[in-house]
């Protein structure tokens, strides 16, 4: 099979571009836009032309789309930026698959649903609450609309890092170590997933795809522990030996865009086919965290 991912630099385009290409059977090409990597291909997709360039070129069976713009408050900030990536790229990307015949892999979010309801099947009905979760909504619409291709919805992900801020789970660990006075999102509901996890589902997902199952639609995939902010650096505090008294619970957070509260995803329909998950999330923690401890704390 011949893959292409787009946002091979990104937190979960790394994982699943590795992953996938250590499979000698399949020939995995991976994106890069600002940053780069070795074999990367350089592709802007804010360049029509560079879309339908690069899908010619490599003529892929399955394009596993990761690039976008994820931070809901930079999303906010620019709106047109992030509506060009998420959704319109998106269109011009699923359009460009569907001519050439290749399937596209849409990577979505929790974030289109409300937060009022959970836990979310594959086919609840989307609400997405800020401009984030309305432009992945937007993406997934447009993705839907082709033949043949399917999303996968994500909640928040955590895995190996370039710093630990390029994800939410991994900053936690600043937050501790720098011993500032913090108060921490007690109110929202989250279920971190490793990004390797998510990298081994979407490999056994092609697995099965090249055994003949047809895939097409909504999927859900998720970690199973339900935590708040406060919770999760409780966690990691603990599995590190760290000292946390200086962290505190907001159960009243406030927050610049708004957020939905519990979007639980049910993932039964992978289920069904019979993906499995990781080791539980202390252990996958652990082997993310423990590297990052390591490492001396940057001075202010
Ligand atoms: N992170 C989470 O907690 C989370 C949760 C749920 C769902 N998701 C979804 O998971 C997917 C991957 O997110 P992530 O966390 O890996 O994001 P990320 O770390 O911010 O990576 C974004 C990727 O998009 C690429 N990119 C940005 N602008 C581009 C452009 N104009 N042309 C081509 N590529 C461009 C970046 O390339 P450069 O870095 O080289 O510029 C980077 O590889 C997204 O669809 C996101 O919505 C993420």
């Amino acid at each position: 099979m011949n893959i292409l991912v787009t946002g091979a630099t990104g937190l979960l385009g790394r994982s699943v571009f590795r992953q996938l290409a250590a499979n000698p059977d399949w020939q995995v090409t991976g994106t890069c836009h600002s940053r780069s990597g070795p074999g990367l291909l350089p592709l802007d997709l804010s360049e029509p032309g560079q879309i339908r360039n690069a899908l010619e070129q490599l003529q892929p069976d399955v394009v596993i789309h990761c690039a976008a713009e994820r931070w809901p408050d930079r999303c906010a900030n620019q709106p047109d930026a992030a509506w060009a990536l998420n959704v319109d790229a998106t269109a011009l990307l699923a359009g460009a698959c569907e001519e050439l015949g290749a399937q596209l892999v849409y990577i979505s979010t929790d974030y289109v649903f409300d937060g009022t309801a959970p836990p979310y099947s594959a086919d609840a009905r989307p609400a997405p609450i800020n401009f984030y979760g309305r432009s992945k909504r937007a993406g997934e619409e447009a993705v839907l609309a082709c033949h043949g291709h399917w999303v996968l919805r994500l909640p928040l992900l955590f895995g190996p890092v370039e710093e630990p801020r390029e994800s939410g789970v991994t900053a936690l660990l600043d937050t501790i170590r720098t011993r500032e006075p913090m108060a921490l999102d007690h109110w929202a509901i989250r279920y971190p997933t490793s990004v390797e996890e998510v990298a081994s589902v979407l490999e056994q997902c092609l697995r099965l795809k090249a055994g003949g199952e047809i895939l097409s639609g909504i999927y859900h995939w998720s970690g199973d522990t339900a935590c708040t902010r406060f919770e999760l650096a409780m966690m990691i505090a603990d599995l590190l030996q760290l000292d946390c008294r200086h962290i505190s619970a907001d159960s009243a957070p406030h927050f610049v865009e708004p957020r939905p509260q519990n979007c639980q995803l049910d993932k039964a329909r992978l289920l069904a086919l019979g993906i499995r998950g990781g080791p539980p999330l202390p252990q996958q923690l652990a082997s993310v965290l423990r590297p990052l401890h390591e490492e001396p704390v940057e001075s202010g």
